[in-house]
């Protein structure tokens, strides 16, 4: 049998648009962008209308970026305030614990707004105002939504940092933000293991300047104590309860940051993704309408943390903007066993599930257990996000858990573009299994050569976008040069997206991954050079070189080169030793699956690490090595793929 390849809308489906109205809508967007953002924009409420759409230029010597520039508005009130009157007793937030034998929580979004409000005035009261960064360390209950709509509320900016993070790698974001404030919970809990919370951000505080964190607010979400220092640490439930349950919203123009969050890039420590607003609400928001074809009333369920980019836009921002109930799942897929997923579906009747591509590998490799018993009979609608999805993992999802009657979105997008820019839109777009297929509104991607000259048809290339859209990021906080020289400099006048991707004859997407030294390993985005400088640390390594291979549930595994000192043995104590510093210099999603030892590393004369041919031996591509020639001492080659064969 051969297998299928188009996968058509299916007759019948309603859903907002079909694809005639897709195609209408994408030409007007790129026809008349300021007609059509101008209208766009209304959706979401504005205190003051703007009076221009778009101020762009993507010249790296006149580079910036502004939309509804002279708008104001503060996000909350899209999220919260506008539908108090007729939907305030809907439910905002049902909330799944990760011990399953606990109650769910359901939160409408009556509740939601009073504790936000609450929680603003509380962050008034200890000194936080408008423009100052907050840091919020949190597990994945609904208090860490709260947390950044009340730092919406009264102007602070968020600096989420991913709960599984190290105390060293949330050291370097508090400094970086020059964040004086950390809302944070006691402990987590995931696969009913403790995340001792509390004490990373202790131990954090300590490794920062004695005067950065001036207060941290604590949520006792498991009931367990934990220290408290007086003067500094104030406990969440008696800061939120004694406030007034109104908090006047603090006028923002369109373009004020809204949050900061950090993220891996090729080369450096990770930057801080700076989002404003107007336009990233308005982009978020309408996203989440249009790719989830939301209705009110679906239940919703992403399954990301808020830790990342998808949590702020698909768990907090796009679906609270659009009224809409969102699952939020505080623990793991696989935990306490494969069906955990499909139970909750069913549990919740949630209508519409999005996750991602290395959670459905995993469930995957128990065949069809995770769905066995289970009536999924609710969902209408399947997505992915982070990563490639493998086509065999696509149809496993659309058969099992889609029971082949729901249409998968794999929507294409990264932490800078704010929400997603190339996916299906479900009852327009036929699908392909591996293809994000096709442009959102406004968005004009193009593929080009490695000198910046634009492909036709269908060919593969660096995938570049020709001109902005609102929820694009603004600046790397702190640094803006890094900010052009990063995304504007490659490729003059375009934004690279640091991505490759393959163009079909339908003019369908298929990404095919980071074109730079980023890796993505389940999901997550981890650059080679912070693992490397986070290796180098070790007393006893001299170099360290990281790249990915490919890897059967996460995607990519981290596969290390490392030189030791030379006073330094070899042996399985040391390799433990690494792999135990890079998960508390970073956090366990950096722990290396593979360490190889090499007593030399294939450098050019100049000095320059050639990770393309340690890329080759780590994925036994030893026919593609290229030419070594140039190479300083070209026998390291050989010794290294010889270490690499006795090794795997
Ligand atoms: C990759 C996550 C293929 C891509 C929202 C991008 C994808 C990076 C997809 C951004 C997809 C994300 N198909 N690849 N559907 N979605 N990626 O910033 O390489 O954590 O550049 O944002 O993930 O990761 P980030």
């Amino acid at each position: 049998m051969t297998e299928q390849v188009i996968y058509p809308v299916q007759p019948g489906q309603k859903t907002k648009l079909n694809n005639a109205q897709y195609q209408a809508m994408y030409a007007e967007s790129l026809r008349d962008p300021e007609g059509f953002w101008q209208q766009q924009a209304q959706r979401i409420e504005w205190k003051k209308p703007f009076s221009k759409v778009k101020d762009v230029s993507f010249a790296k010597e006149d580079l910036h970026i502004r939309w509804f520039e002279d708008g104001e508005l503060n996000v909350t009130e899209s999220c919260l305030d506008r539908h108090l009157d007729k939907h305030g007793d809907d439910v905002a937030i049902i909330w799944e614990p990760d011990d399953e034998s606990q109650v769910a929580r359901r939160i409408t979004y009556r509740e939601l707004s009073k504790e936000v409000n609450q929680l603003a005035n509380g962050l008034r009261d200890l000194g936080v105002k408008k423009g100052d960064v907050v840091t919020i360390y949190m597990p994945m209950v609904p208090e860490a939504s709260m947390a950044m709509l009340a730092c919406a509320r009264i102007g602070a900016i968020h600096s989420v940092v991913f709960g599984g993070f190290s105390p060293e790698a949330l050291a370097g974001r508090i400094e970086d933000g020059n964040c004086h404030y950390v809302i944070t919970a006691n402990e987590g809990v995931r696969a009913g293991k403790i995340v001792p919370l509390k004490e990373n951000v202790d131990a954090a505080i300590n490794l920062c300047k004695s005067d950065q964190v001036k207060k941290v607010v604590v949520l006792n979400h498991t009931g367990n104590a934990c220290t408290m220092e007086v003067g500094r640490d104030e406990d969440y439930r008696q800061l939120v309860d004694k406030q007034d349950s109104e908090c006047q919203a603090e006028v923002m123009n369109a373009e004020d940051p809204l949050f900061i969050l950090y993220t891996s890039g090729s080369t450096g420590k990770p930057k801080g993704v700076l989002h404003t607003c107007g336009g990233y609400l308005v982009y978020a928001s309408m996203t989440h309408e249009y790719i989830f074809d939301y209705e009110r009333g679906d239940v919703y369920w992403c399954a990301a943390d808020v830790g990342w980019i998808t949590g702020h836009s698909y768990i907090v921002y796009g679906p609270f903007a659009n009224g809409a109930t969102v699952v939020m799942y505080e623990g793991v897929p696989t935990h306490p066993d494969c069906g955990r997923v499909a139970r909750i579906v069913d549990k919740h009747q949630i209508n519409i599930l999005y996750i991602a591509p290395t959670a459905i590998r995993a469930l995957m490799s128990d065949g069809d257990e995770p769905v066995e018993g289970a009536s999924l009979e609710s969902l209408r609608l399947l997505g992915t996000v982070g990563e490639p999805i493998n086509p065999e993992a696509w149809r496993w999802y659309y058969r099992t858990f889609g029971r082949s009657q729901c249409p998968i979105v794999d929507t294409w997008w990264q932490t800078e573009t704010g929400a997603a820019l190339i996916t299906p839109l479900p009852g327009a777009t036929d699908l392909k299994p591996g293809s994000a297929t096709r442009p959102f509104f406004g968005i004009e991607p193009a593929l080009v050569d490695e000198k910046g000259n634009e492909l036709s048809g269908a060919t593969s290339g660096n995938l570049i976008i020709k001109d902005s859209w609102p929820g694009q990021m603004r600046t790397v906080f702190g640094d803006h040069q890094r900010f052009i020289d990063t995304y504007f400099s490659t490729f003059e006048g375009t934004y690279f997206t640091g991505d490759g991707a393959k163009r079909d004859e339908d003019g369908y997407f298929w990404i095919t991954g980071r074109v730079d030294d980023v890796l993505n390993v389940s999901g997550h985005r981890m650059g080679t050079a912070e693992i490397e400088s986070a290796l180098v640390a070790h007393e006893a390594v001299s170099e360290a070189a990281v790249v990915g291979f490919p890897h059967d549930v996460k995607g990519q595994g981290i596969y290390v080169y490392v030189t030791l000192n030379h006073d330094v043995q070899a042996s399985p104590a040391i390799r433990n030793d690494l792999i135990n510093w890079v998960r508390k210099e970073i956090g366990p999603i950096a722990s290396p699956d593979i360490i190889q030892w090499a007593p030399g590393l294939p450098k050019t004369r100049s000095g320059k690490i050639m990770r393309r041919i340690l890329r080759k031996i780590a994925t036994d591509e030893y026919d593609q090595l290229g030419d070594i020639s140039t190479l300083a001492d070209p026998s390291v080659v050989e010794s290294l793929i010889q270490e690499h064969q006795a090794l795997t």
